[in-house]
């Protein structure tokens, strides 16, 4: 079987100091490459190079990714540039990017083509908001945003049900909500489909997150950004 992914979300968090504190304190640890880390666009660089320099397996992913391949779309990143830096990966359609701009599941499908034309292993964030959970549409919800993913090899691509009431808050979503929805996304794509959980996760409840059936990893934000909560972390990866 293969390891449980542990992927950090940076957002937009950090500054070069912090990227050398924490990628250094990572390095001493020796994670291996199913660990990655995906931090803001301006510290790809200086991270690869952390990360080469200490010979790491760790790998490196971005946040987002242009839809188009190239040319006149300022202030736009391709997945070439990235995977010409070093990236390996990269997160697509974040409840963050859906909410606060505007990206909706047909943007998010061209950004996983662009994103597996380069080269990348796109991270397709998949979940529902309160309001849906509530009124009882969360699968319709999370079908429609699968629907991206059609026709794509499974051995390409993982998925992150990240629901957006989890995200941030410091609610986990309990074991019983996770094995369902990840049962219901591996049901709608295929078994074999890898489906990271993320929503605080944190150093004290990421082994009983990563216990749960059918969670293939974790995808963290705010608990990344410390070495030492994120290390408790990698260590409960089966
Ligand atoms: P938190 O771990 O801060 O809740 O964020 C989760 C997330 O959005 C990871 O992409």
């Amino acid at each position: 079987m293969l390891r449980q992914y542990v992927i950090g979300n940076w957002k937009m968090h950090g500054s070069v100091g912090q990227i050398r504190s924490v990628v250094r304190e990572l390095l001493r640890a020796g994670l291996g490459t199913n660990v990655a880390l995906c931090v803001p666009y301006p510290y790809i660089a200086l991270t690869k190079s952390l990360l080469m320099e200490a010979e790491s397996a760790l790998q490196l992913g971005a946040q987002d990714v242009c839809e188009y391949h190239i040319g006149a779309y300022t202030g736009e990143v391709s997945a070439a540039m990235l995977a010409d830096v070093g990236c390996e990966m990269v997160i697509v359609g974040h409840s963050e990017r859906r909410r606060y701009f505007g990206e909706s599941s047909e943007t998010a499908a061209r950004k996983v083509r662009a994103a597996l034309d380069g080269g990348l292993f796109p991270v397709y964030c998949v979940g529902e908001t309160l309001e849906q959970r509530q009124s009882g549409i969360a699968r319709d919800i999370i079908a429609e945003e699968l629907q991206v993913l059609a026709g794509v090899p499974t051995s390409l691509y993982a998925v992150a049900y990240e629901p957006s009431w989890a995200v941030g808050t410091g609610v986990v979503a309990t074991p019983e909500q996770i094995a369902e929805m990840h049962a219901f996304i591996k049901g709608t794509l295929d078994a074999r489909t890898r489906v990271l959980y993320g929503g605080s996760v944190k150093g004290d409840n990421a082994g009983q997150v990563l216990a749960v059936d059918g969670v293939d990893g974790v995808l963290v934000g705010g608990a990344a950004l410390s070495a030492a909560e994120f290390l408790d972390i990698c260590r409960e990866a089966r």
